[in-house]
């Protein structure tokens, strides 16, 4: 689509010159004798750039301007102005307009400072659009007891030199964890340098470590720094630290106990300064018993255990995140964000997570991108409406009930329908096993409609 220019002028001649050039090169143009028309048709057509007369019946140029800056900051406003009449495009340059051209217009001049002020805005644009993406948010969300501990640990924690190891279910927040430590250190000035050991195929983690001389293996063709030397003064991550092989492992522990190493076919031991901050969602101590892990490692790298709860065990944390996901991605989309409807947050809040806030994350983005409209309710989170219609099956359709009572309801009817059939119909049998007077199970089986077999001894 090309730009839409907004052409002001009371002139018809002028109107007609200057559109006719602009028209002329392939831009859409909008044209308006005054001052309000202009500022109407600024609301309803939002035009990409205004070409703007100063000296205009009723609102002048000036005051028109004041207001569309005032209304739409980036909109960028080219003045035209009767010749020699400085001290008004120097008012307007003062007044934010991009720049100004003299009467009578020449059309190389109108359209090399159009293409100007398009590009400029363009720039502008993009420039912001940039900024938001690069500054993701390193706030660790949530006000449960075990998110506030947490942060608290990291206040405390992020300044020492000590090692960390986080532990925690996949998605759980390990990773901002071990860049929020980052931060929060005084090496923060410093490189934050990733290692990811399970994604390092075994024959190259060496070399991705320590890095390699020119020549030490085939295709080896140029020198190459190690991750450790890339994170001399900072923080070295090592991820998913239960995958690395035992014979990895062995490196590591001699570099952290003296803090030098080799480089793969090269003589010279380099000195590096690091600070280890290791995450795994194994146990690593199952791991120590099974003898995939060592123990000494472990000891060296679990100076300061950090645990990351999985979210189920911090679901008043669900709301907060739920808020944080979604202006995330309105802001990402330039867009209002969205919001979900007090029903569904109940439904999110009572779902188990099993891939944690990942999971969720996920979830929201996908929920906030194909529901079309602004509130997201209950009807719109996917299986809902089948599990309103069949028997509860798992506990995930019964998590989607809205309120406490009616999935309560609805497991004691399971509950109740299915052990009364296990016991062939027996009412006696049945309140004998479940631990319920027979009397009040026979009023709990009426009341469901569930039909009543023979009655027990
Ligand atoms: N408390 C939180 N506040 C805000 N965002 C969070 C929080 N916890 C996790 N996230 C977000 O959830 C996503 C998953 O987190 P992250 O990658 O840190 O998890 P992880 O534990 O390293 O996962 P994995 O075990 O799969 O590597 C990321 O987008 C992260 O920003
Ligand atoms: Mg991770």
């Amino acid at each position: 689509m090309p730009p839409t220019l907004l052409v002001v002028d009371d002139e018809p001649q002028i109107l007609q010159v200057v559109s006719g050039i602009l028209l002329d090169e392939g831009f859409e143009v909008l044209t308006a004798p005054d001052g309000e028309t202009a500022l109407k048709l600024v609301a309803d057509a939002s035009p990409d750039l205004v070409l703007l007369d100063i000296a205009l019946p009723g609102m002048d140029g000036l005051e028109v301007l004041r207001e569309l800056k005032r209304l739409y900051p980036t909109l960028p406003v080219i003045i035209i102005s009767a010749y020699g009449s400085v001290e008004n495009a120097v008012k307007a340059t003062r007044l934010g307009a991009y720049d100004f051209i003299e009467k009578p217009p020449h059309a190389d001049n109108i359209l090399l400072t159009t293409r100007n002020a398009l590009e400029m805005a363009r720039l502008f644009e993009e420039n912001r659009r940039l900024r938001q993406q690069a500054a993701p948010s390193r706030e660790i969300i949530g006000k449960s007891e075990a998110v506030r501990k947490l942060r608290e640990q990291l206040r405390v924690v992020a300044p020492t030199n000590a090692s960390v190891l986080i532990t925690g279910e996949n998605g759980t927040g390990k990773e901002l964890v071990a860049r929020a430590l980052h931060f929060l250190s005084k090496r923060s000035h410093r490189p934050f340098v990733e290692v990811n050991c399970a994604a390092i195929p075994e024959d190259l983690i060496e070399s991705e470590l320590f890095g390699h001389e020119k020549g030490a293996f085939t295709g080896a063709t140029s020198r190459r720094q190690g991750k450790f030397d890339q994170a001399h003064e900072g923080t070295l991550f090592l991820d998913e630290i239960g995958d690395m092989s035992l014979r990895t492992q062995a490196k590591i522990l001699r570099i952290l106990e003296e803090q030098r190493f080799e480089r793969v076919g090269g003589g010279r031991p380099i000195q590096v300064e690091v600070r280890i901050v290791a995450a795994t969602n194994k146990n690593l101590e199952e791991e120590i018993a099974k003898g995939t892990f060592r123990e000494d490692l472990y000891h060296r790298i679990n100076v300061i255990p950090l645990a990351v709860p999985p979210l189920r065990e911090r679901r008043e944390d669900i709301p907060l995140l739920t808020g944080h996901f979604l202006k995330e991605l309105a802001r990402e989309n330039d867009s209002p964000p969205k919001s979900f409807t007090l029903r569904a947050l109940e439904a999110l809040t009572a779902f188990p997570w099993p891939g944690n806030v990942r999971e969720l994350k996920n979830f929201v983005w996908r929920l906030a991108i194909l529901t079309p409209d602004q509130t997201i309710d209950l009807a719109d989170l996917p299986g809902y409406a089948a599990a309103l219609d069949t028997p509860p099956g798992s506990l995930e359709a019964l998590l989607l009930m809205p309120t406490f009572r009616e999935a309560r309801a609805r497991f004691e009817k399971e509950f109740l329908r299915r052990k009364l059939a296990q016991c062939d119909g027996n009412v006696g049998l049945a309140a004998e096993k479940i631990g319920l007077e027979r009397s009040h199970l026979y009023r709990k089986l009426k009341a469901y409609g569930l039909e009543v077999g023979k009655e027990g001894e």
